[in-house]
């Protein structure tokens, strides 16, 4: 992976400097949005986890995949028989955007430009931990690491080619979530279960 671009390279590529660099930009954050929230896990993990962007629990706690999508995540990934300790989990897109609704900070989902200027953060991650596969969650994943978001749900349970490796599509936690009724709810888990099973076997 050759072809890292962005506002401008890291001096050194470790996970050190990129760190520090995620700490640096978090200093100055513009209105409605949170602070760079990079991604966790072994730092040669074989198995990259990415969702969308952090929302208001994950900004809180400076961690991916600790709020509500992500307690379900864990969930649905342990009936799998896949253990995120064993993967490094991040985001295509690194801060937490929202709007004011009284006291409240309502996610915004992100437009291409900052899904564009996540992709700097996310190369920079794939580079550091080569992993061998890469489990797109979701429409921005899926849109930052091929190129487009669009057939997510016919494209979802298998493995694309692409600049970064092999990519695995699946949906996102949040989508289930979001859906209205208890049997919905339950087939859009089993889905992401079905995905995650088939993943957990890929990279064994
Ligand atoms: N939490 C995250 O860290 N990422 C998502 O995509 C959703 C919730």
């Amino acid at each position: 992976l050759d072809r890292l671009h962005g506002p401008d390279t890291l001096e050194d590529l470790s996970f050190a400097a990129l760190r520090a660099r995620a700490e640096d930009e978090s200093r100055t954050l513009r209105d409605g949005y949170g602070r760079i929230v990079l991604g966790e896990g072994p730092e040669d993990a074989p198995l990259m986890i990415v969702g969308e962007q952090p929302g208001d629990e994950e900004d809180r706690q400076g961690r991916p995949f600790v709020g509500p999508a992500g307690q379900l995540f864990d969930r649905v990934a342990e009936g799998a028989g896949l253990d995120r300790r064993d993967a490094y989990v991040t985001n295509a897109v690194k801060q937490f955007r929202y709007r004011m609704k009284g006291k409240r900070r309502l996610h915004m989902p992100p437009n291409r430009t900052e899904i564009e200027h996540g992709r700097w953060w996310l190369e920079t991650e794939i580079r550091l931990v080569t992993p061998r596969l890469i489990l797109a969650m979701g429409a921005t994943a899926a849109q930052a690491l091929t190129g487009t978001r669009e057939g997510l749900l016919k494209r979802r349970g298998q493995v694309e080619d692409t600049p970064y490796g092999p990519v695995f599509i699946t949906v996102h936690p949040a989508w289930i979530l979001r859906l209205r009724d208890a049997a919905e709810r339950e087939a859009g888990e089993a889905t992401l279960r079905a995905d995650l099973s088939a993943v957990a076997r890929l990279h064994a």
